[in-house]
């Protein structure tokens, strides 16, 4: 496996391309778009085929490519560049290629033949031998098709203590790449035996099909564990792999939605259901890196567990893997109560779904594909599945239980992005645990408000991650730079518009402000500023109570500006040329698209390259206010935003 494999497997192209601002459209298993290196606006012609994770245009272009290509191009950059720049998306450490590296690599494809070989003679094994046959007939009489085994690569390890060594070995495999693999135990003194006796085989392989390892549950009863897996290897780490990702990952990505379940046996009967967005960790603990592998895919997850399994411990652990492991969106918002807070959503769906007892998913599914269909579609929200489980069996009127909960409990609600939702849950809650809901908004508020929540997550907004944001975000980030600085020092809006005015770029505006949230709040603080009752602060404070609640009370008049607020102007004037330009920078791409369009335009050609100046004009004044020229991001169609303003991501 080579850098470029590990990267292939960890970046799908799919996403990559889409993130990248190109709109692709699924038709059949293909994806579909605009070109992003011509312009054209008629016919998409870009194809991103996620079988071979490659692209072509078949259009003007007439090219295609891999996503290294993509980025060459899209970027015109060179192999090496391309390459540090997609090792570090992928989170993969480039380590320089010496002999040792590529010798070490080599081993690993020659461990990964190796496993090939073996589901080959396992298969053979079942179809060719009496123990095989009778491994056969169990799957068979578990309700597997001939197909789904074949598909599968399911197999018999035979009973022998080195059947499977001997074969690899005639066929020139030498011992120790056949232990590297995990295939072979070491015993005492040395000698070695095959791993797997009389076992029913499931060969795992990782997201894209490369065989890593497996996974042999027993044939007699009596045999001792039930399920064996191969010891961590160079390739095999149950912790980092999902059972079935490479043959659910199209259809999790179709369906938008993977379920998780238990067990092997429970992927397969499910694939053979027709539910093949089915995976399934191997008997640990959901990890990190397994919600990781299925964010590539979805963000919407549904855990189908053993009934048992549901309420316990380790499943409410698990649930805080899969919330820390999906992404968190910063947001400014009004809660219930009108207070301004800038808080972290959960941009992710996890369900939990509790089977009836004593039955699994594959059983269920084999038998009645409706009613797993039922199951699937009366999965509970993870607050709803918390909320019940930490209930069940607890003494709801001791006061202090009540209070774990509802602190357990409200940390999940807060990450529910929709208000409404938020709402309904609160309210809930409050009826589960009978208590007054004011008190739930209680608890709520004595949570750390905005200012020290995110001081104690240790990101009071640095810039540089501001930035980071920004770029992730559209200007969102920019924007609430801004009016949470303006929120604790209204009365700065005056100094802000001085500097502004004195480069010749205008003052504040709400235009300033694309996003609702921010631009209402910036609403309130120009009435705060117009109104002479109250002082600003206190304005605000009726208004936004909650954000100045958590504010430090200065102990200076506001007027003086200390060295350190010197700098604080500045560096949010910088942010708010920030923000222009790249305000600027879209409204450029956007009219350099209207150019191009061939579709009837709401301006005249003259009337576009008059708006275009203008652009450019301001564009130039701002750069000469930041004092240093900022190069534009290159103008380029791959970036090219859509004319309506883009809608904000719910
Ligand atoms: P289960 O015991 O629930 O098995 O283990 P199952 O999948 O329902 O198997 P069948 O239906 O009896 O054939 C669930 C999963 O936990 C892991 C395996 O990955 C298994 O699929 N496991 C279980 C182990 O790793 N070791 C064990 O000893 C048992
Ligand atoms: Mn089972």
């Amino acid at each position: 496996m080579t850098v470029v494999d590990d990267i292939k497997a960890q970046l799908d192209i799919v996403d990559f391309v889409s993130q990248g601002g190109v709109k692709l459209r699924r038709t059949g298993k293909n994806y579909i778009g605009f070109c992003p290196f011509h312009s054209n606006t008629r016919t998409p012609a870009f194809v991103v085929f996620p079988d071979t994770q490659s692209w072509r245009c078949f259009g003007q272009c007439n090219e295609g490519g891999d996503i290294f290509g993509f980025v060459m191009k899209k970027e015109g950059w060179d192999f090496s560049e391309t390459l540090k720049y997609l090792a570090d998306k992928a989170g993969i450490v480039l380590k320089p290629m010496t002999p040792e590296v590529e010798a070490h690599q080599e081993v690993n494809a020659q461990i990964s033949q190796m496993l090939e070989d073996c589901v080959t003679y396992y298969r053979q094994q079942m179809l060719e031998t009496t123990p095989g046959m009778a491994a056969l007939a169990y799957l068979r009489k578990r309700g597997l098709t001939d197909e789904t085994i074949k598909i599968w690569g399911l197999g018999y390890a035979p009973g022998g203590w080195n059947d499977l060594a001997e074969h690899l070995k005639r066929k020139g495999y030498k011992e120790a790449l056949i232990l590297a693999g995990g295939m072979l135990t070491e015993g005492e003194e040395g000698r070695t035996y095959d791993k797997f006796r009389n076992r029913l085989m499931f060969p795992i392989r990782e997201t894209y099909g490369k065989m890593v390892g497996f996974g042999g549950r027993v044939l007699d009863p009596n045999d001792v564990p039930k399920y064996m897996n191969s010891p961590k290897t160079e390739l095999f780490d149950k912790g980092r792999l999902l059972y079935g990702l490479d043959m659910a990952r199209q259809s999790i990505r179709r369906n938008d939605q993977a379920v998780i379940v238990e067990g092997y046996m429970d992927v397969i009967g499910l694939h053979q259901s027709g539910f093949d967005n089915a995976v399934s960790g191997m008997g640990t603990a959901l990890t990190e890196d397994q919600f990781k592998l299925v964010k590539k895919f979805t963000r919407n997850i549904v855990l189908a567990l053993d009934p048992d399994a549901a309420g316990d411990k380790a499943t409410l652990k698990g649930l805080e893997t899969a919330r820390q492991s999906m992404d968190q969106v910063r947001e400014l918002s009004f809660d219930a109560l009108a207070h301004l807070r800038t808080e972290s959503r959960l941009s992710a769906d996890i369900r939990v779904t509790s089977l009836p007892d004593g039955k699994d998913p594959d059983e269920i599914a084999l038998a009645d594909p409706e009613a797993w269909k039922k199951i699937m579609l009366n999965a509970q929200p993870i607050v709803e599945h918390v909320m019940n489980s930490l209930m069940a069996g607890k003494d709801l009127n001791d006061a202090k239980v009540k209070r774990d909960i509802a602190d357990q409990v409200m940390h999940l609600i807060a990450d529910v992005p929709n208000p409404v939702e938020r709402e309904t849950y609160r309210q809930s809650l409050a009826r589960k645990l009978r208590i007054d809901e004011r008190s739930l908004s209680l608890t709520s508020t004595a949570r750390p408000t905005t200012r020290r929540r995110m001081q104690a997550s240790g990101d009071l907004l640095p810039s540089a991650k501001l930035q980071k944001a920004g770029r992730a975000e559209g200007n969102r980030a920019l924007e609430l730079h801004t009016i949470l600085y303006l929120i604790e020092n209204p009365e700065h809006k005056y100094k802000l518009d001085q500097v502004l005015a004195k480069n010749d770029v205008g003052i504040l505006n709400t235009a300033d402000f694309n996003e609702a949230d921010c631009r209402e709040a910036f609403r309130i603080v120009l009435a705060s500023l117009a109104q002479d009752e109250v002082s600003a602060k206190d304005y605000l404070a009726e208004h936004l109570p909650d954000i100045l609640e958590a504010a430090p009370t200065p102990d200076l008049p506001e007027t003086s500006i200390q060295p350190s607020e010197e700098k604080e102007l500045q560096d949010q004037v910088r942010n708010i040329l920030r923000l222009r330009k790249a305000m600027i920078e879209s409204r450029t791409l956007s009219l350099l698209y209207l150019q191009d369009a061939q579709e009837e335009k709401p301006y005249t050609d003259e009337e576009l390259q008059i708006l275009l100046f203008e652009q450019l004009e301001q564009r130039r004044k701002i750069d000469k206010a930041f004092g240093v020229y900022e190069p534009m991001r290159k103008v380029s169609t791959y970036r090219m935003p859509e004319i309506k303003p883009r809608s904000r991501r719910s």
